[in-house]
């Protein structure tokens, strides 16, 4: 798996260069466009989770106000899908393809596609593990890896007082998809080196709320004296605080939570007390996009590397900030 992150810490709305990359070089057409002659063909991962819908929404958003026509489509969280539609996007000869990898690995051949037809390519929210990056301009989004630890340090802080064991299930994201893979391993990372902390499950739920409570449901049934639930995003964690309650248990009480995102369902559950912790990953990717698509679309340089700015919400901090929460 490549590893885009460094523990370089976010400090602004954008941050980060590792490298700098011509976009002409990319495949960006140098010319001077104005934006209503800008063409950008979208896959989106889905629709599977409340982060995704918030995602989706302001990417729309954005692509309107800035006048530049967008391709949008949604591959339903499969890879094949996802490839059809970046085909699609190459015959059509859009101007930037962007796009949220449902999975790390498999995308050589449709990226040198697009490379081969001079269409620059901006990885969106997630990371590929192409060891060729001249086949991607750019990668914008969150430090997963980071999110993981940030998740593994509130653990360590909460039991911080206790020598006893703690019990944890784990409810991964999809399946070989970058914030799956990228959680489990800043999470691992933190707790290590304290032996007193076990992950005895550690399941996919496909980020999804049906998927979190399936798999809560059926690994509750054999670790009934689980001590904490760690879940890569806030809706398998929602659906985990239903099968908690239908096993007669008090999500927040008898298990502790921690999920990723901040979407408003899981920052009101952590109001209420049925989350414990939360780390954020930030949605809200739309006006950074379009700032790297007016770019490279000039043919000027950007960043290899764009993080989002994140931060993390106690049940204090959720109460404080749900009332004006954008998603
Ligand atoms: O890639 C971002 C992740 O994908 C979000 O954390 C999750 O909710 C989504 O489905």
């Amino acid at each position: 798996m490549k590893k885009f992150v460094t523990g370089l810490a976010a400090a602004g709305a954008v941050l980060l260069a590792l490298t700098g990359c011509s976009a002409a070089a990319s495949g960006g057409s140098g010319g001077d466009k104005a934006p209503e002659d800008i063409i950008v063909g979208f896959a989106q991962v889905g629709a599977e989770s409340g982060w995704r819908t918030a995602n989706t929404k302001d990417v729309k958003r954005a692509f309107e106000d800035a006048g530049i026509e967008l391709k949008f489509s949604d591959a339903q969280q499969k890879q094949e899908n996802q490839i059809k539609a970046i085909r699609s996007y190459i015959s059509q000869g859009v101007d930037v393809i962007a796009f949220s990898p449902v999975v790390e690995s498999g995308w050589d051949a449709v990226l040198q596609e697009a490379k081969d037809a001079g269409i620059p390519v901006i990885l969106t929210d997630r990371a590929v593990d192409s060891e060729d990056e001249s086949l991607y301009v750019t990668f914008l989004g969150s430090d997963f890896v980071e999110e993981g630890k940030k998740a593994g340090n509130w653990l360590v802080e909460e039991y911080a007082d206790s020598d006893d064991p703690v019990k944890i299930i784990q409810l991964e994201g999809t399946t070989g998809a970058a914030p799956a893979i990228d959680r489990a391993e800043g999470f691992a990372e933190v707790i290590k080196d304290d032996s007193k902390f076990e992950i005895v499950a550690s399941q996919t739920g496909d980020f999804t709320r049906a998927g979190g409570k399936q798999v809560t449901e059926a690994l509750l049934k054999s670790n009934p004296d689980v001590d904490v639930i760690y879940s890569h995003n806030d809706d398998m964690g929602l659906g985990a605080i239903e099968a908690i309650e239908e096993a007669g248990l008090t999500p927040g009480e008898d298990i502790k939570i921690i999920t990723v995102d901040a979407v408003k369902d899981g920052m009101t559950a952590l109001a209420e007390g049925k989350i414990n912790f939360i780390v954020e990953c930030n949605p809200l990717l739309g006006d950074q996009l379009v700032d790297l698509v007016k770019k490279v679309v000039a043919g000027e340089e950007v960043e290899k590397r764009v993080v989002t700015e994140e931060t993390t919400f106690t049940q204090e901090e959720a109460k404080e900030v749900l009332p004006d929460r954008q998603y």
